[in-house]
Order: structure tokens, then C-alpha cells, then sequence
């Protein structure tokens, strides 16, 4: 991917002191590219930076990780997108998985609906093997895309024998292959979202700070605590809050209540409310890549992607401490 990045955005990635950064450099293959009067990084330097100084040796514990609501509109898909993206500029190597028809993390991946390209429902009825249809769409990240065929999935997906595990079959085997496995899902209880949770190591609930939305999220961790039974196995969940509004009364209630009512599942990173999540949906490219450090966006998907890490990797510290 063309994108270049300032040493201060690499700091603030990973963590590193400017000065550990520059006497790195030195030693390694990596140098500068000179842009104007500013000097900037590849991409593909500021992920070996970026993981050299923060995220060097972490071990992924919670591989599968799903983006799950069966509300629409609460941020499934910039969430995904955004974190996929953050943790292959942290040097990790992700598949990222549209399971919505709407395919709106696909074409923010650089997909067009006119493109020839094969889904989930290849891969699940057609029998393509996953590798084959899985595109690489920048360096770490590979992209299994979505299209309108994911609409006629459901009927076969349903007629299948141990039809809630075929997902968890398919990506058995290439499981070793990622670092992480990122799905982003259509807001509905059907078939494939049991599936994909069912196969997930971490569900990852996106909520807005909303009145409704709270209401909708207690109907859904019903929903998932009687799939846990039904299936007999544990799922373990957290909650994004997203779309946070400082300034009105009921966002602030709505985190409040969160706080109160989910201590063990929330998140201590919260999405803020803020242009910059459409704008990168309309120029189809994840915030880090083009905005301010200072953006809100830019600032909360860091903070959650770097509480995600901590989460989801052995070794408990995702700083290198002794930043050398
Ligand atoms: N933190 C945020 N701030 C501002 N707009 C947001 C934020 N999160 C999501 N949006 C916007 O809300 C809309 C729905 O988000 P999306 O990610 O498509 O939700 P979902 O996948 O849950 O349907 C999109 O227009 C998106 O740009
Ligand atoms: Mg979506």
C-alpha cells in the first residue's frame, strides 16, 4: 500500500521514544523517504517499526475475533475496519471476513460489487477451498469479501449436518496461517452469525451510547448466554461503546449504565462520537492512514486496538519496556 507515516505516528503507535526510534535506525535496513521537507516511513517500515517497539514477541491468544450486534448502524463494520487495520500496522498479519451481503467492509477494502470475486458462500456451499477465495488486499491483511450472494446462504447452511460448526471447520485449517481473524457480521440472529460465534474466541459486541440500543443489548447477551448453553461451551464476550457523546445527557447515561451493569464486560475504551470514521468510509481508507494523531477517531481506535492487544496476546504487557 502507498501510504507514508511521521516518526511521531509511529511513536505514538507503539509506544517508542523518538529518540530509541532514530538511534534504531542506524543499526537497521530501514530509512527514512524524504516527502517535501518532512521525512516519513513506508507502510511497510512503519509496521516493522511499529511492532519492533510495541508488539514484538506477543503470542495471539484470542485469535477469532467477531464484531457482533443484531442492531444495524452501530459500528460493526468501522469498527472492524479500523481495528483490522491497527493491529496490521502493529506488525500482525490478519484475515478479515465479511459476512454481511451489504459488504461494506469489503468495498472499504478496495472491492467492487462488479468484481469477480468469490464469498463465504463459495467457500460454504460450493465447496472453494478458503485460501482460493481469501484476496490479499495490503501487506497483512488478507480479505475473504462479501457480496449479495451471502443472501441465499442461509437455506443450505441450514440443511447441513452440525450446521452451527461449519465455519469453525473451514477455518481450522488456516487458522496458523494469521495472526488474527477479524469477522464483521449483518445485523440479524441467523445461521452463519451462530456459526462465526460459535468459532469465536472473543465476541466483540459493538453498542452504541444509546437508550434503544441499550435495551437491544440486554435481548442480545440473553441471546448469547442461551447459545452457551444450548451449546454447551463457554463464549466469551465484550462490549464496545461506540459513538459516545460527551456533551449530551443520555450518551453519558447510557456509558453510565453500561459501567454499572457490564463491569466485567466493558471495554475501558470508548469510540467518541466523530466525523472522521465517514470520512474514512468515504475515502475508503482507515484512519491512521491519513488523519491526526489529535482526531478523536484516531486517538480511540488506538486506545481500544491497544486494549485489544493486551487482550488478546500472552505476555500480559504490550509495551516493550525497555524500548530499545
Ligand atoms: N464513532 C463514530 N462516529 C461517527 N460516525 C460513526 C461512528 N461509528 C460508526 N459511524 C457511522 O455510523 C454509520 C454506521 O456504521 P457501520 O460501521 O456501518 O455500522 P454497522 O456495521 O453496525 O451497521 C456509518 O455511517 C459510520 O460511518
Ligand atoms: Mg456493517
Amino acid at each position: 500500500m502507498e501510504a507514508f507515516f511521521s516518526q511521531s505516528v509511529i511513536c505514538y503507535l507503539s509506544g517508542a521514544i523518538p529518540s530509541n526510534v532514530s538511534r534504531y535506525m542506524t543499526s537497521s535496513d530501514i530509512s527514512p523517504v524524504k516527502r517535501g521537507k518532512r521525512k516519513s516511513f513506508s507502510y511497510q517500515d512503519t509496521r516493522k517499526l511499529v511492532k519492533h517497539f510495541g508488539y514484538k514477541g506477543l503470542v495471539p491468544k484470542k485469535k477469532v475475533q467477531v464484531f457482533f450486534n443484531f442492531k444495524g448502524g452501530t459500528g460493526k463494520t468501522s469498527v472492524c475496519y479500523h481495528i483490522s487495520s491497527f493491529f496490521a500496522l502493529c506488525g500482525f498479519n490478519v484475515l478479515v471476513v465479511d459476512c454481511d451481503p451489504q459488504a461494506h467492509l469489503s468495498y472499504s477494502w478496495g472491492f467492487d460489487i462488479y468484481d469477480d470475486y468469490k464469498t463465504l458462500y463459495d467457500v460454504i456451499v460450493n465447496h472453494v477451498p478458503f485460501e482460493e477465495a481469501v484476496v490479499e488486499v495490503c501487506e497483512g491483511v488478507h480479505c475473504l469479501p462479501s457480496n449479495l450472494s451471502l443472501t441465499r446462504l442461509e437455506l443450505p447452511l441450514n440443511q447441513m449436518p452440525n450446521r452451527e460448526r461449519v465455519f469453525g471447520k473451514l477455518i481450522s485449517p488456516i487458522k496458523d496461517k494469521y495472526d488474527f481473524i477479524f469477522i464483521d457480521t449483518n445485523p440479524t440472529i441467523s445461521t452463519i452469525n451462530r456459526n462465526v460465534t460459535l468459532a469465536s474466541d472473543e465476541l466483540n459486541v459493538v453498542c452504541e451510547t444509546q437508550p434503544y440500543s441499550l435495551r437491544g443489548l440486554e435481548i442480545l447477551i440473553d441471546e448469547i448466554l442461551h447459545l452457551s448453553e444450548v451449546m454447551d461451551m463457554q463464549i466469551s464476550y465484550k462490549i464496545i461503546p461506540n459513538k459516545y457523546e460527551s456533551k449530551t445527557a443520555t450518551s453519558q447515561e447510557a456509558l453510565g449504565k453500561l459501567r454499572l451493569d457490564y463491569k466485567n464486560h466493558l471495554m475501558n475504551s470508548v469510540i467518541r462520537k466523530c466525523e472522521d470514521v465517514n470520512v474514512a468510509a468515504k475515502r475508503m481508507l482507515p484512519v491512521f492512514f491519513w488523519g491526526n494523531k489529535n482526531s478523536n477517531a484516531f486517538e480511540d481506535f488506538c486506545d481500544l486496538g491497544k486494549e485489544m492487544i493486551e487482550n488478546s496476546t500472552s505476555q500480559g504487557t504490550f509495551y516493550n519496556t525497555n524500548n530499545q
